[in-house]
């Protein structure tokens, strides 16, 4: 299969498609991370949306858009119009990705602030469905996909804090590091929506 992950700098599941033998790419505004930029496609994804593709994973940016954020919408009980500016474009992104022609799309997203209208989600994941004890809501919007199965239920009692814990890493690049996506849900997307190829495309 030809898979891209848009927005993806940490190449979590562009790794785990190549794996399974899949010709898959990362693209994103910032390098990869990952370790592979043969596979990065750096720059806007609307460059690579409409190329033909047998499936598009996308983590768009929620920053504006999520219902988390949606309290700095209204400071002091007057609407920020240039927060909202930016939550349109950021809706904008996710349709644009959403509505884009290819025949299997998942789009990954926190629950979004009701102003901005999204359609349904089709699912609720969590790391600790698979293999990581830890609780983040994440919602997936899937077309011509199945729903994602949990892998490895987990105990979020589990969760130590320990230092090297990626997720759990203070600092700078604290948002950066809570927004990669977990290995446990790479790895489950690309066994259940790819499988190991066969060469051509399945
Ligand atoms: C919420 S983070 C998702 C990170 C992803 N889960 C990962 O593991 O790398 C959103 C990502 O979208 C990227 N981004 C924002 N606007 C973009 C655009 N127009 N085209 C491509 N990537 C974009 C950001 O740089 C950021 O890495």
């Amino acid at each position: 299969m030809k898979v891209l992950i848009a927005c993806e700098e940490s190449q979590a599941v562009t790794k785990e498609f190549r794996k399974l033998g899949h010709e898959a790419y990362s693209c994103d505004i910032e390098p990869c991370s990952g370790g592979h930029p043969e596979w990065h496609l750096k720059g806007d994804v609307l460059q690579h949306l409409y190329k033909e593709w047998d499936l598009i994973i996308a983590h768009p940016p929620c920053t504006y858009t999520s219902n988390a954020g949606a309290r700095f919408l209204y400071p002091k009980g007057v609407l920020n119009v240039e927060r909202l500016k930016k939550g349109i474009i950021g809706r904008d992104l996710f349709m644009l990705i959403w509505n884009s022609p290819c025949k299997k799309i998942c789009v990954e997203n926190p629950l979004p602030s009701s102003i901005y209208c999204f359609p349904k989600h089709s699912q609720v994941v969590q790391p600790y469905e698979y293999g990581h004890p830890v609780k983040k809501r994440t919602q997936l919007w899937l077309k011509g996909l199945p729903i994602l199965e949990p892998t490895d239920i987990v105990d979020i009692r589990q969760n130590t804090k320990i230092a090297g814990n990626w997720f759990n890493k203070g600092g700078k690049d604290r948002q950066k590091n809570r927004s990669k996506t977990f290995p446990g849900i790479a790895k489950a997307m690309a066994e259940q929506w790819g499988g190991r190829s066969n060469g051509e495309n399945n």
